[in-house]
């Protein structure tokens, strides 16, 4: 299928399908089955008059050459935020639809394995361009794609037969599938899930679910299950960052929204870095199974100081916990306040982590996070000013400075992502009992591939 309209020779060159290809070669994301896909559906078609890329939002009416370019770029776009409701300029604004960034997108659906004459349910259509790369390769009758907002529905469909292509899009909460159009041999998710719904084993029954998983501390990797008599086993992987379910959101707001009584928490020290926790993503991983219902926030005093607040933040808003990082320190200043004690629950989650020994490879990120909801965005966090430095250690790691896919550094993800679903079926499993229901997520069991 050819792409839809035609570009004039000179803006080709920079605002194509074809630039976003170069990029994503370049890269060394675009893998061969997709390739067809990617220059034969034009992302424009997909975008509405004002997307958003950080704190940056373009109007195509006012700037459409950076609109145009930004269509071509290999980044998420935000294409909705507060669920598409007014939003005042000093309002929080929280991303609720997007253009999931290409290489993220490619990455999915390498690991959802597609091939021909299978039958795909997305979970999540926005734009509905990935539902169109589908419908490229597999045909438009094979793909079946749901959005819990109707106008999102509605505008994907619209989207897609701009494009010349026809999946079947339809309005529901993706928890529940879609059962009318089962049984399908893949199911892809692109909003993040605490927990996998039964429904998608059920109507994928020899088939394979790929999503976002995770709580808020940490919801940075892919399920990636095999359903086999009526149970999903799999493995996590990646660190990817997509928008949570709907259904399943957290109070969202503004850091400040969160800091309360800030001179009444209780004081303690520990011997635990707060780099060490914040700085190992395996590590955060295994600790935001601990605390699914909180999150954390590393500030970098920006004084040249080396020191670091590492706050962490219940969602409930009534909890808050601030750990302080100083250079040459073995101790470290920790305040708590509310009715959870968020750094001890953390920091023992931490301790037996550490106890089950070292990962198979270093620390540091597999790739990025490129659509982490601006949660902070247009606000500077408080860093707290530091009491008493003591003892002498060295900084490990930075929580922003690890190795990334958009730089062409090395992934090595998938060995140590082995070994953190085999620590985290152990942990489940002397920690959680596995409860066997129709409708949760204890009925598909995590194991290692
Ligand atoms: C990252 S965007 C999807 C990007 C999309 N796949 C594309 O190609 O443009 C996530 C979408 O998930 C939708 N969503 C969030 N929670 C949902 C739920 N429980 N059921 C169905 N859709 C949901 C949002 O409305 C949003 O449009």
């Amino acid at each position: 299928m050819e792409p839809a309209g035609a570009a004039e020779a000179e803006g080709e060159r920079v605002t194509s399908p074809e630039r976003l290809l170069q990029e994503l070669r370049a890269k060394g994301t675009l893998p061969e089955p997709w390739r067809d896909a990617v220059a034969s559906v034009p992302r424009e078609l997909f975008l509405p008059d004002t997307i958003e890329v950080g704190e940056e939002i373009v109007s195509r009416g006012t700037s459409p050459e950076r609109w145009r370019q930004l269509a071509y770029d290999d980044v998420a776009l935000v294409t909705q935020v507060n669920d598409g409701g007014a939003t005042r300029a000093d309002e929080y604004r929280l991303p609720t639809s997007s253009s999931s960034m290409p290489t993220v997108m490619l990455e999915m659906l390498e690991l959802l394995d597609v091939r021909e004459g299978q039958r795909v349910l997305e979970l999540g259509a926005g734009t509905g361009l990935n539902a169109c790369w589908l419908a490229h390769r597999l045909g438009s009758e094979q793909v079946t794609s749901v959005d819990i907002d109707g106008a999102l529905v509605e505008r994907a469909t619209r989207n897609a037969a701009a494009a010349g292509y026809k999946p079947v899009f339809v309005c529901g909460d993706g928890a529940q599938g879609w059962p009318a159009g089962a049984p399908y041999d893949r199911v892809i998710a692109t909003y993040t899930v605490p927990r996998v719904p039964y429904a998608w084993v059920a109507q994928a029954p020899r088939g394979r679910i790929v999503t976002p998983w995770g709580g808020s501390f940490c919801h940075y990797s892919y399920a990636v299950l095999d359903v086999v008599d009526g149970v999903g086993r799999g493995r996590f992987t990646g660190s990817p960052a997509f928008m949570r379910t709907r259904p399943s959101r957290p109070h969202r707001g503004f850091l400040s929204d969160f800091l309360h009584h800030l001179d009444d928490g209780t004081e303690s020290a520990t011997t635990l870095n707060p780099y060490d926790l914040a700085g190992d993503f395996d590590a955060l991983f295994y600790v935001g199974l601990a605390l699914p219902d909180a999150w954390f926030h590393l500030v970098e005093a920006d004084d040249g100081s080396g020191e670091a607040t590492l706050w962490l933040l219940a969602d409930d808003r009534l909890s808050w916990a601030a750990a302080e990082y100083a250079p040459d320190c073995r101790k470290y200043v920790v305040d708590q306040y509310g009715p959870r004690r968020l750094w001890d629950e953390a920091e023992a989650a931490y301790r037996v982590w550490q106890a089950l020994g070292p990962t198979d490879t270093g620390p540091g990120r597999p790739h990025g996070r490129p659509e982490r909801p601006a949660r902070l965005a247009g606000r500077r966090a408080p860093r707290r000013r530091l009491s008493r430095p003591t003892g002498g250690r060295t900084l490990v790691a930075g929580f922003t400075r690890g190795a990334d896919a958009a730089t062409g550094a090395p992934r090595g993800g998938q060995t140590r992502r082995r070994a953190v679903a085999q620590r985290v079926s152990s942990w489940r499993l002397e920690s959680w009992s596995l409860r066997r229901t129709a409708e949760t997520w204890d009925s598909t069991v995590l194991t290692e591939m």
